[in-house]
């Protein structure tokens, strides 16, 4: 039977229409979602009748974030590691192999309970889709369970079985290579969306990186970067030569990797928490932007980098640290994710959207950033229903 939702009384509506040359907030507006898809959007006044009603309050409502970046499977966490950086370690690729024991050596049900634990922690601060990959497996036999976990409780999942080369491997890395592209890859392919690599120094060189990459292609599995972290490198290039449908972090980019993202559709997802939670510089967001770059915001949420699930958090750093306007973290932060995760059915609210969305505590969605660390999320909605 056909159900149908009226959200009236909303301060401000984003929209986020791909199709729309302008894309200012609407005031006074108001939805209906029919089957868990926007049905109609337009001025309160001339809103239809619908099953159910529910009545923002002059809220402002916005499409649910979509966090195209995470790493949620597994145990432990490295609050020692944080506190260490905090007063001058700096932060190395290395820290992930601590994760890995402590993932190896939980159950698959401790596993499972900490993803859905992140996802609700995401939900209840207005994530609607979330993105998770493996890495803190490094088996074959802990890769395919993190990934079957990942599959089956989050939007998109990633293999990530290329993170670091675990310790057992250290002086042998070619073989740990070869098992990732082969024995590795074949038990994971069913539940693979997309086929990630840790491109940089301490984890994965450009050769190694060009194999994996061939593996995921021969196999028609989609291929995603974590890119350009940590120094200058070949991710970014290596992202758009491969047509990945992201190149994420972006923190050290040179001209020309500007220049080759904005050429592609190969999205630039910027994860500012790191940043912030590895004393970084931030990536040059404006560039990017100013070069007709796709720009997506995510959390990376991970117990190494950045233990962040707060996509209101990674907005507010965006516009303070790297210039980014309110409306355009925002729209990196919904359209954005969408277009790293290949989806053109969320991240907006224009006709024929999943009805994902959230209703701030604001009047605008300008608060995301004016009022950092405060909990403006009112209400979360995925496909109509509440979630949060
Ligand atoms: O995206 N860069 C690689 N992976 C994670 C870090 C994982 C960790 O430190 O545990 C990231 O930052
Ligand atoms: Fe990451």
């Amino acid at each position: 039977m056909t159900k149908s939702l009226l959200v009236t009384g909303i301060g401000e509506l984003t929209v986020n229409d791909p199709q729309a040359v302008d894309n200012l907030p609407l005031a006074d507006a108001a939805f209906v979602a029919e089957d868990g898809r926007i049905a109609w959007t337009g001025p309160a006044s001339a809103a239809p009748a619908a099953d159910e009603r529910l009545d923002a309050a002059g809220r402002a409502v916005i499409p649910g974030f979509v966090d195209s970046h995470a790493h949620l499977v597994f145990a432990g966490d490295r609050a020692a590691e944080f506190a260490a950086r905090m007063t001058g370690t700096p932060y190395s690729a290395g820290g992930i192999r601590t994760t890995v024991a402590a993932t190896r050596a939980a159950d698959d049900a401790q596993l499972r309970a900490n993803v859905r634990r992140l996802v609700r922690e995401m939900a209840t601060q207005g994530t609607t889709t979330v993105e998770c990959k493996t890495g803190y497996g490094l088996t074959v036999e802990d890769e395919l369970r993190s990934l079957r976990i990942a599959k089956q409780e989050c939007d998109a999942a990633t293999f990530l079985g290329a993170h670091v080369v675990p310790a057992e491997y250290a002086d042998r890395r070619a073989d740990y290579v070869d098992l990732v592209r082969g024995p590795m890859l074949d038990a994971c392919a069913e539940y693979a969306d997309y086929v990630d690599v840790f491109c940089e120094r301490g984890a994965y060189d450009e050769a190694e990186t060009r194999l994996i990459l061939d593996a995921a292609k021969a196999r028609g599995i989609p291929v995603r970067l974590h890119a350009n972290q940590l120094g200058h490198g070949p991710g970014v290039r290596l992202a758009v030569e491969y047509g990945a449908a992201s190149a994420d972090h972006c923190t050290y980019l040179e001209a020309k990797d500007i220049e080759a993202l904005a050429g592609s559709e190969t999205v630039a997802t910027l994860l500012p928490g790191v940043e912030f939670s590895t004393r970084s510089p931030y990536p040059d967001a404006r560039s990017l932007l100013d070069a007709g770059a796709s720009v997506a915001l995510a959390t990376d949420c991970n117990p190494g980098s950045c233990y962040t699930s707060s996509m209101p958090f990674c907005i507010a750093l965006a516009v303070r640290e790297m210039r980014m306007s309110p409306g355009e973290a925002l729209k990196a932060a919904t359209l954005g994710g969408a277009k790293a995760l290949g989806r053109a059915d969320i991240g907006h609210l224009a006709i024929g959207a999943r009805a994902d969305f959230a209703v701030l505590d604001a009047p605008s969605h300008v608060h995301l950033a004016y009022r950092p660390g405060v909990p403006l999320i009112h209400s979360v909605w995925k496909n109509a229903r509440k979630l949060a």
